[in-house]
Order: structure tokens, then sequence, then C-alpha cells
């Protein structure tokens, strides 16, 4: 599937340094992003078997994000978020033999997964704040679908430890939610918990072109490349996909309900945005396209 989404010509396109003006208003605009207290960013239960059913779209789009990079045989490379390991695999292809890999990421489970997956790879439980190999550099550090778990706040302690990890010229090549990703989405969610009186947030961070160029260049980056672009990506599953996407990836959203009224939420939320985002003819049973906006970058070290 996925037509490599660096050929998306949308107005949402932004060269570097430029946040996109068009972006719509995301709940962030409303209230600080302010996500979990925990030392460990925003809290997932992440389930291996969900993930790779129901979320298969996130290695298979991110294999452009890959391309991108243009691992060469030889390198050094870091991946951060590493999930199931599907494309530090494909990152240890391209480097061969003579060049070396390690997929990093929060989830023991999923790392565990990664490593009965791929047996002759190296996978690590960190996180990308801290991660310190002793006497370990690379030549790139890669990222695909794993820095907006990091809250904001966060975000130069991982651009610095990123810089850290890289040796001089290294290049750091990533694509993350940007501004406005999955805000229809959101701000169902989020109006939806409040109706009911809870106290949300938007748990992600989705910055702009230029927030994020300023986090890479006070950290010591180069930004040679900055882009956000539309992406709307249909979800696996038919008419439950979006029910789907919301257990694999919402836990932080629904911490505080009941398994009952979890159910009830999604089903609201459901209602809120059939019309936008549900085609009831597509495919068996209808298709669920979530309004992913992502956020890609590459920036060298100085
Ligand atoms: C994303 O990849 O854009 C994303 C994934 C899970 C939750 C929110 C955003």
């Amino acid at each position: 599937m996925a037509d490599d989404p660096s050929d998306a010509d949308t107005p949402a396109d932004a060269a570097s340094g430029t946040p996109d003006d068009s972006a719509p208003d995301t709940p962030e605009d409303a209230a600080p992003d302010t996500p979990d207290d925990s030392a460990t960013g925003t809290a997932n239960d992440w389930d291996p078997d969900a993930y790779d059913r129901d979320t298969g779209f996130v290695h298979e789009y991110g294999g452009s994000v890959v391309d991108l990079l243009d691992p060469s045989p030889g390198e050094r490379v870091l991946d951060l978020g590493c999930g199931t390991g599907h494309l530090t695999a494909a990152i240890a292809d391209a480097v061969g033999e003579s060049g070396s890999v390690v997929g990093v990421d929060q989830s023991a489970e999923m790392v565990e997964r990664a490593r009965a997956t791929y047996h002759d790879q190296r996978f690590e439980v960190a996180d990308a704040r801290e991660y310190a190999p002793a006497d370990e550099r690379f030549d790139a550090v890669f990222s695909n679908a794993a820095l907006h778990w990091i809250p904001g706040a966060d975000q130069p302690s991982v651009a610095e430890r990123v810089r850290e990890l890289l040796v001089p010229g290294g290049r750091f090549v990533a694509e993350m939610g940007g501004a406005g990703n999955v805000a229809t989405v959101v701000d169902a969610t989020l109006a939806e918990l409040r109706a009911r009186g809870y106290d949300a947030t938007n748990p992600w961070h989705f910055p702009t072109v230029g927030e994020h160029a300023a986090v890479l260049e006070s950290a010591g980056f180069e930004v040679r490349l900055a882009r956000l672009f539309d992406r709307p990506t249909e979800l696996e599953g038919g008419a439950e996909g979006l029910a789907r996407w919301l257990d694999v990836f919402g836990d932080s959203l629904f911490a505080d309900l009941d398994d009952g009224e979890k159910a009830d939420v999604v089903d609201a939320v459901e209602a809120r945005v059939r019309d936008e985002l549900f085609d009831p003819d597509a495919g068996e049973e209808g298709v669920w396209t979530a309004d992913y906006r992502r956020l890609r970058f590459v920036a060298v070290r100085e």
C-alpha cells in the first residue's frame, strides 16, 4: 500500500522553517500541551499483536522515511522508537554486515516482540531522552512515528541527546505527527470527554515546522529539510477501524474510564466524526480515514 507521501503535493506543504498557516486549529491552540506528568512521556499500554494487526500502515508508510534516510553499507544507525522492529530490519538490510543498527523503544513488550521476530538484530529498552550507550556513536539517527509521544517540554532533551550520539556531520532523519495531526479525531475525543466532565488534554506533541526546527537548531543541528504535509490514512479494520485505532493508541485518553464508559465514548466519537471520516461505500463494510499530518525532517549535526 502506501503511496510515497513525500510525493504529496498539498496546500499544507511547507518549506523549512515556514510554519503552515493553513493548519486547522488543534486542541493545542486552545489548551497548553500538557501530557501526563510521568517521566516517560505519554503513557500507553502497548500490545504488539494489536499494533502489528491494526496499524501495519505505520511501518508501511515508514518505508519512505527509510528511503529519505538512504542508509549506506557500513553505516552505524540508531532507530529511536523502533516499535516491533520492522523498519530497523529494513535499515539493517541496507547497511549490511559491515554496518550496524540498534533499535530502541521505551516499551519492553515491543522490544520483546522485535527481538523474537528479528533474532539477529540488536534491540534495547530505553528512553530517547536518556539513551547513552557507552563509547558508541552513530552515523545516523532515524525515527518514525515516535517523537510525538514525547512531551514538547522534553523535545530539547531528545534533540540534545541525539546530537551527542551522532558523529560530527551525522544526520537525524525522522517523521512524526505534525501540527493538526489527527485533529478531527483528537478534537472529537476531547470534546466528548469534557462533555462527560473529564479534564482531557491532547496527550501528543504535534509541532509546527517552525517550532521543531527551532528545537533542532538550538541543539546544534543544521536543518536541511523540514516539511509538513497531509497524509490521510485509511485505518485497518473496516467499520471497526476508528475504534481499533483508539484502542491501540488512546490509552492515556481513557485512563480514568472503566471499560463500559470507554466503549460509550468511542461510540460517541464515531458518531461525531462519521460524516467527515467514514466512507460507508468503501471496502466490504466501509473505511475510516484519519486526518494524519506528518512532520518530516533531515537535520545534520554541526
Ligand atoms: C501518529 O503516528 O501520528 C499517531 C499515532 C498515534 C497517536 C497519535 C498520532
